[in-house]
């Protein structure tokens, strides 16, 4: 007999207290190094409608990098096959915001999902606009497929990201020099970081990623977001880049496509099934969250949920 989702979330929730707190919350800004590190939240929603909670699901996090995969949906719509002339997508095996291939690789990035990558992408969403339509366009995006209209932006996180993206300005300066930026540092950076701040639940993040189970279709309002074919190539770049040099591990261990930030959240697909997202500040060593890993883990197994 299948596993009960409701009762497999609440008993890996119910495993995951014994683990609150394990990690390192990133501080590289304030607003980051001050949340709390026993926070954990889990929730799932499937493509049928139903959904399946845990904790901290319903209180708000800094997306980060997992904005990625949405900046990623909309450069596809936008841009189509032509984005993969600027951005590849094969794994790094490098740090997220690591310089060292850009240079041999001539200005174009390994993947969406790496820093540099994803400002390559954001590039392509501000193409024919400003930096503050693009960062609307972006919210919006969100807040319809999160069906969450007062999902916004922490401007003291998009602040601090800018003040201390020291890194991320030697990427697009350096991509700028590879003629691989159209538009003003600035304005790409400004979108990037505001993409980054941008606060969100796990029951709205599982929400929001519900169509990249559905073949980009979002089963629960009909509407169609991207097509089959660029549905199936997010979830392949989630799979194969979504968690830097420890993807190879994530593919290992929950078998699932997937993409993390270092506010500790994940975004987890199962294909023709569910979304799940999982919150917990503490990261490892890598930058992934270390408690949300292990959840996942356990939930995909007892769900048999891993596509291998
Ligand atoms: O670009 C940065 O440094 C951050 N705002 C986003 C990084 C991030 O989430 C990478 N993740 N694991």
């Amino acid at each position: 007999m299948p596993a009960d989702l409701a009762d497999v979330v609440a008993e890996v929730g119910r495993e995951m207290e014994a683990h609150r707190g394990e990690g390192r919350v990133a501080d590289y800004i304030p607003a980051l190094a001050r949340v709390d590190a026993r926070r954990f939240g889990l929730a799932v929603v499937t493509c049928d409608g139903r959904t399946a909670e845990y904790g901290d699901a319903w209180v708000p996090f800094s997306i980060q990098s997992i904005s990625k995969v949405f900046t990623l949906t909309l450069a596809l719509k936008r841009q189509g096959e032509a984005l993969w002339t600027r951005v590849g997508r094969e794994p790094s095996g490098s740090r997220f915001n690591s310089i060292v291939q850009l240079e041999a690789e001539r200005g174009v990035p390994r993947n969406p999902f790496i820093n540099a990558g994803a400002i390559v992408v954001t590039d392509v969403v501000l193409d024919g606009r400003g930096f503050d339509a693009a960062v609307a366009d972006i919210r919006d995006t969100l807040r319809e497929l999160a069906d969450a209209p007062n999902l916004d932006i922490d401007t003291e996180v998009a602040r601090s990201e800018a003040a201390t993206g020291f890194r991320n300005y030697a990427l697009a300066n350096f991509m700028r020099g590879f003629d691989n930026l159209k538009h003003p540092v600035e304005d790409v950076l400004q979108t990037y970081f505001n993409q980054c701040a941008l606060r969100i639940t796990c029951r709205q993040l599982a929400r929001a990623g519900l169509f990249l189970a559905a073949e980009g279709l979002d089963p629960l309002s009909g509407r169609r977001v991207v097509s089959p074919e660029h549905a199936r190539r997010i979830n392949a770049i989630m799979m194969t880049c979504g968690h830097y040099d420890a993807s190879g591990d994530f593919a290992f261990k929950v078998g699932l496509p997937g993409k993390s930030g270092v506010g500790g959240g994940i975004l987890t697909i199962v294909p023709d099934q569910a979304a799940i997202a999982v919150w917990s500040p503490g990261l490892n060593d890598v930058g992934n969250s270390q408690v949300g890993t292990l959840a996942l883990e356990r939930l995909a197994s007892r769900m048999r949920w891993s596509v291998f």
